[in-house]
């Protein structure tokens, strides 16, 4: 039987001068699944994921790959990873077949074989036709595929995929998703960091919600949406002035205090989609015009509010 974890870091802790970057964090997934690190800036993510891909020490705590300690075998855990994200190892000069090729030969694969992977790889992230071209020439969307492809040279049976989708436009991260999923297909088990529930929740079998280097909420996602209220409906009544009627109106059904969203709008967080409903159904009874009504996931700054009480002090991404 092997290891119950694909990886798994304990009591991690790790200090950078005054800074303490990771105070007792834990993670771990099992064999094939996605774990969804959730995180502000500044949370630790890249700090553990560092640790765990034998790129840094921890101070304290200990932190496996499929069972091999990533401080006394390191090179034995490298074999068994991929990496990508923060630490892009292509190199402009050179096309995207050569690297690739170049990461094949470097990880011992005979030059045929490298190609083939090489070839294979480059199929698979629609980057064929790019292939001869120098990686500077590449737009970020390729680029970033070409990052993945090079962490997947290796046949990784972990791969730790740091913030993929961090400043990438809708389309493009639905590319990114679409990978994930291709390599879960395939077995493979990833460590995905991000600051964006909607993507833990599409991609994540569990979710670990970090702030100031420790875990404070774990569960499914639909375990951290029921903590976190779930979704979130947005009311922008047509005439500003019944803005606190809205407001009443919805807070009445969800059972909790609406909050002001801008000047004009207001949000509150409901169980389910049937909250929706009779809140549209209560504004059109008292002849409440709207400009929108939409119901969401709770953003990055939302669910902190409602864990800790305080705001992640970053802006809310798009
Ligand atoms: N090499 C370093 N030297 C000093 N401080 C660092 C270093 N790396 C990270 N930190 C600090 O540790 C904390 C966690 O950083 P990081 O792991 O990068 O968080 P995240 O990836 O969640 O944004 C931050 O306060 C960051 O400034
Ligand atoms: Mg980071």
């Amino acid at each position: 039987m092997g290891p119950m974890y694909a990886f798994e870091a304990e009591g991690l802790v790790k200090r950078f001068g005054e800074t303490t970057a990771l105070n007792g964090i834990s993670l771990s997934a099992p064999p094939g699944t996605v774990l969804g690190v959730l995180g502000p800036n500044g949370a630790g993510k890249t700090t553990a994921v560092r640790i765990l891909a034998t790129l840094l020490r921890p101070d304290a705590g200990r932190a496996a790959v499929a069972g091999v300690d990533v401080v006394r075998h390191p090179a034995r855990v490298r074999r068994l990873i991929g990496l990508t994200g923060q630490y892009a190892s292509v190199d402009e000069d050179l096309t995207g077949a050569e690297n690739l090729v170049l990461i094949g030969r470097l990880l011992d694969l005979r030059s045929g074989e490298a190609k083939a992977r090489a070839a294979r790889l480059l199929a698979d992230f629609g980057l064929a036709e790019a292939a001869d071209r120098r990686a500077s020439t590449y737009s970020g969307g390729m680029r970033r595929r070409l990052d993945l492809a090079a962490s997947l040279v290796g046949r990784p049976e972990v791969i730790f995929l740091d913030e993929p989708t961090t400043g990438l436009d809708p389309a493009k991260r639905e590319d990114v998703w679409a990978i994930v999923r291709r390599l879960v297909a395939d077995g493979v088990t990833v460590l995905l960091t991000t600051q964006y529930l909607e993507e833990a929740d599409a991609l994540a079998d569990a979710i670990s919600v970090v702030d100031h280097g420790r875990v404070i909420a774990h569960g499914t996602a639909a375990e951290l949406k029921r903590v976190v209220g779930g979704q979130t409906v947005l009311v922008r009544p047509a005439d500003p002035a019944r803005l606190a009627e809205a407001a009443a109106i919805a807070a009445a059904v969800a059972g909790r205090p609406a909050e002001p969203a801008g000047r004009d709008a207001t949000t509150v967080p409901v169980d389910d989609a049937a909250a929706f409903t009779e809140i549209v159904r209560r504004l059109d009874a008292a002849g409440l015009a709207v400009t929108e009504l939409s119901l969401r996931l709770p953003s990055l700054d939302e669910v902190f509010f409602t864990l800790t009480g305080h705001r992640t002090g970053q802006e809310r991404a798009a």
